[in-house]
């Protein structure tokens, strides 16, 4: 199959671009490297089926590479994900969220591209949900810039199909954790809290604690838009992917002082602006049209993403050095 991923060199691009690599896949990863890290293609970059484009899917130049490639399906996780970064400046969230995915489709449909499969926020396209885990005939309510975005993105996607027949699939994701998520970033609570343990820092908890999210292992993610990439064309529309647990940052916290080893309690802040209380998807429709599962227990994800996060930090040192693995100007 010949594939093109937007937001390759991001945490769960990366992960994505390395098992359509290991399936036999030709890809084209794309990606403008505002968030992603070269080094998170090192694998991909020894196989000679993997071009990498770097480029911003908000421009022209996507098209080309897009009406070059002819790919048959596009994955596209490329954007802006930081809540708070939408809430300060929501119209960047919007380019690149927005246009940036109606650029992409617009390209995909004079180049003849089958499938689309977007990355959707199953976290934070329901706001708060009366009952929880939610399922997809709950009306979307996004609750912050970037909620907004991501669904506004799926109504184009849906748009496009209607006109000219794309057969897109919107992966509505919970929180996704495991290896190569940046604990330097402000999302990612796993990678944050593994990180700062590993190297000595106090974790901070915003809120009492009691806020609950679902967890799903990257490795579960990236087996979803797989199976989505080689859906049949009648299968179509946005679908839950995550495992209808709630976990809260309490617990949270107490399962990663586990896993790391670490006795430190935490230090509560002030809830942030934009965040939802407690959310939970039901992956039932999922499991149906995709034959997909949530099939890692979270210790066990957890403990992979610890493995890793101990390769990548050093000696307990401030969060940016500690983590000099992570050179964003390597190719
Ligand atoms: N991580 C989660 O828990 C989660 C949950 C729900 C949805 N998602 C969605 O999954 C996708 C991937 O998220 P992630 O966690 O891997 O984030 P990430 O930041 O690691 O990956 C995003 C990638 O997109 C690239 N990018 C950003 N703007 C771009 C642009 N204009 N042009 C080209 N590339 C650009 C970044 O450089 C980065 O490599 C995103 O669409 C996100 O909204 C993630």
């Amino acid at each position: 199959m010949r594939t093109l991923v937007t937001g390759a060199a991001g945490f769960i691009g990366s992960n994505l671009v390395d098992r359509l690599l290991a399936e036999g896949h030709e890809v084209v990863g794309v990606d403008n490297l505002s968030t992603g890290r070269p080094s998170n293609l090192d694998v991909a970059l020894h196989s000679d089926r993997f071009t990498f484009v770097e480029t911003d899917v908000t421009l022209p130049d996507l098209r080309a590479v897009i009406g070059g490639v002819r790919p048959e399906v596009v994955f596209h996780l490329a954007a802006q994900v930081d809540v708070r970064k939408s809430v300060a400046d929501p119209c960047h969230d919007a380019v690149t969220n927005v246009v940036g995915t109606v650029n992409l489709t617009e390209a995909c449909h004079r180049a003849g591209t089958r499938r689309i499969v977007f990355a959707a926020s199953g976290g934070s396209r329901y706001g708060e949900p009366p009952v929880l885990p939610v399922d997809e005939n709950v009306p979307a309510h996004p609750c912050s810039p970037y909620a907004a975005s991501k669904v506004a993105a799926e109504l184009y996607l849906e748009c496009f199909a209607s006109m000219y027949g794309l057969s897109p699939i919107s992966l509505a994701l919970s929180n996704v954790y495991g290896p190569r998520q940046d604990p330097r970033g402000e999302a990612g609570v796993i990678a944050i809290f593994g990180s700062a343990m590993l190297t000595g820092r106090t974790t901070v908890i915003y809120g009492n604690g009691d806020s609950t999210r679902d967890y799903v292992f990257v490795g579960d993610v990236v087996d979803a838009f797989v199976r989505a990439g080689h859906a049949a064309a009648s299968v179509t529309g946005t679908f839950n992917i995550g495992t209808g647990v709630q976990t809260s940052t309490t617990e949270l916290h107490r399962l990663m002082c586990e896993t790391v080893g670490c006795a430190e309690p935490p230090r509560y802040e002030g809830a942030r602006t934009g965040e939802v209380q407690a959310i939970a998807l039901d992956p039932s429709a999922a499991r149906c049209a995709l034959r997909w599962d949530p099939r890692t227990d979270m210790r066990e994800g957890l403990r992979r993403t610890v493995e890793w996060l101990r390769e990548v930090t050093t000696a307990p040192m401030e969060a940016g050095a500690a983590l000099g693995g992570f050179d964003r100007n390597r190719r």
